[in-house]
């Protein structure tokens, strides 16, 4: 029996993350499958008021599914916060006769996705939690944050080499924006000092209380971790503010920056990509708009794209951050 849905598009919008073309190969490959024709849109939502909007076959998405990035490629898209903005993504998208709609992306994916389908109710919309940050409600795990923390550790452990061998300080700034989820696990996986969480603030003199600690039992190097969004400032100037009042070590920064972002997926983000793909064209075949497909415990579920907003995934997990500070005398 054919779907009541006919034409597909797909795009992917915000920050890329690793795991996206895995998860765009499961989507036309399961539209397709399904008899249904799929379309790919470049660049988020300014394809789709640039009607950059082109046919997929099974074949356009060979071979990608263990490539980092997106090969629709991404933007920010200040013009479909408009009115005007829309009604040209609205127009380009029946011209196509399309009536369905899979946005894969973070919270300001989905504000857009919201507001569009709100608007335009004749086009569903599904969307897929891809951002490294970890932070959207109704998926335990976003696409590409797997990847993004492994290459997070990769990097906090070949520092701790160099770290270790000077008997150096290091500060340490990951990705997440306002969610410390990278920083707070990747300080449990790499066994680092200290981390800085823009959801706790930690004063200067506290941090400085636990380095001297540590150097007080003969730690020969320490790592902090510094989540981008922590309120006393960036790696550089926490850096300059613990030097002023403890000197021990010989202090360096890092910024680890967009290198989170890239990469080949692992595994886990191959798998839960073509696993939130398949869904995402399986609710629209079901008739379901404006939901969001993601991880729960071990399956795929669905939830309000109105709720994913309304609330915050990543919780502060307390007992990870008395970890911390346990495993780390
Ligand atoms: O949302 C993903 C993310 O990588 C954040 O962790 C970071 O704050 C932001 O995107 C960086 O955005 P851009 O690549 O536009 O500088």
């Amino acid at each position: 029996m054919k779907p009541n849905i006919k034409n597909i598009a797909v795009l992917t919008s915000g920050g890329d993350a690793p795991g996206m073309n895995a998860c765009i190969r499961a989507v036309v490959r399961t539209g397709i499958y399904n008899g249904i024709n799929m379309f790919g849109v470049t660049q988020g939502y300014q394809g789709l008021i640039n009607d950059s909007i082109i046919p997929m076959g099974a074949r356009s998405v060979s071979n990608i599914i263990h490539l980092g990035g997106t090969i629709l490629k991404t933007a920010r898209c200040l013009e479909f916060k408009t009115e005007e903005g829309m009604e040209i993504a609205y127009k380009n998208l029946k011209s196509r006769d399309i009536d369905g709609l899979i946005v894969i992306g973070g919270d300001g994916t989905f504000t857009g996705a919201r507001n569009f389908s709100k608007k335009y109710n004749d086009i569903k919309v599904i969307g897929i939690p891809g951002t490294i940050d970890n932070d959207l409600y109704g998926s335990d795990f976003t696409l590409g944050y797997d990847t993004a923390i492994n290459t997070v550790i990769e990097a906090i452990d070949k520092i701790r080499d160099t770290a270790d061998s000077h008997d150096r300080l290091f500060f340490i700034e990951v990705m997440g924006r306002d969610s410390g989820c990278i920083a707070l696990r990747s300080a449990i996986a790499s066994g680092a000092e200290a981390v800085l969480l823009p959801e706790r603030f930690t004063s200067i003199d506290e941090l400085v209380t636990q380095l001297a600690l540590g150097a007080s039992t003969k730690k020969s190097s320490s790592i902090v971790i510094v989540s981008e969004g922590h309120k006393a400032g960036g790696a550089y100037d926490i850096a300059k503010q613990v030097k002023e009042r403890f000197n021990h070590y010989d202090t360096k920064v890092t910024i680890l920056g967009h290198l989170q972002r890239g990469g080949s997926p692992s595994s886990f983000d191959r798998i839960l990509g073509s696993r939130l793909g398949f869904a995402a064209v399986n609710e629209l075949i079901k008739g379901n708009t404006r939901e969001m497909v993601g991880l729960r415990g071990n399956e795929i579920k669905t939830v309000k794209i109105e709720d994913a907003l309304n609330n915050h995934n990543f919780k502060l997990e307390g007992d990870l951050l008395e970890m911390t500070k346990v495993l780390s005398i």
